[in-house]
């Protein structure tokens, strides 16, 4: 296991966040846009007094494309060659030409300021041969 030197990066409040509205932030760097969806439901992984706040690497895995999050049907969609990803299932692939699922951005939660920080990546984010450039 290799252990990156991933930064830990605020990224909101979980009092903040409304279900189904995505929060667009970067990480680990500016250059690597992301997503943080309150899904309203105890999610696998969800963090937060809800245990339903998630995070994505925006970037899809086939292309590179920024995907964009539905929150009718809890997925990221990829305009440019329809890729389908599961927002509550670990961003797994649901449809298209992608392989990969989309890289799951790791959060940690603090009930003392409701604060949310991203702490690492799970899944390599796309165009990318380490996630720490
Ligand atoms: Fe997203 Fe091709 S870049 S499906």
């Amino acid at each position: 296991k290799v252990n990156l030197d991933y930064p830990t990066i605020p990224v909101g409040k979980a009092g903040d966040l409304r279900v189904g509205q995505a929060v667009s932030f970067t990480y680990p760097d500016s250059s690597s846009p992301c997503n943080l969806i309150k899904t309203g439901r105890e999610t696998r992984g969800g963090v937060g007094p809800d245990s339903d706040i998630v995070a994505y690497s925006i970037l899809c895995t086939h292309m590179g494309c920024p995907v964009v999050y539905s929150a009718e049907e809890r997925t990221f969609k990829c305009p440019c060659h329809f890729s389908v990803f599961d927002s509550e299932l670990n961003g797994q692939m649901v449809s298209g030409q992608a392989t990969e699922s989309l890289p799951r951005i790791l959060l940690s939660y603090r009930a003392s300021d409701d604060s949310i920080e991203a702490v690492g990546v799970e899944g390599l984010i796309y165009g990318r041969q380490a996630n720490i450039l």
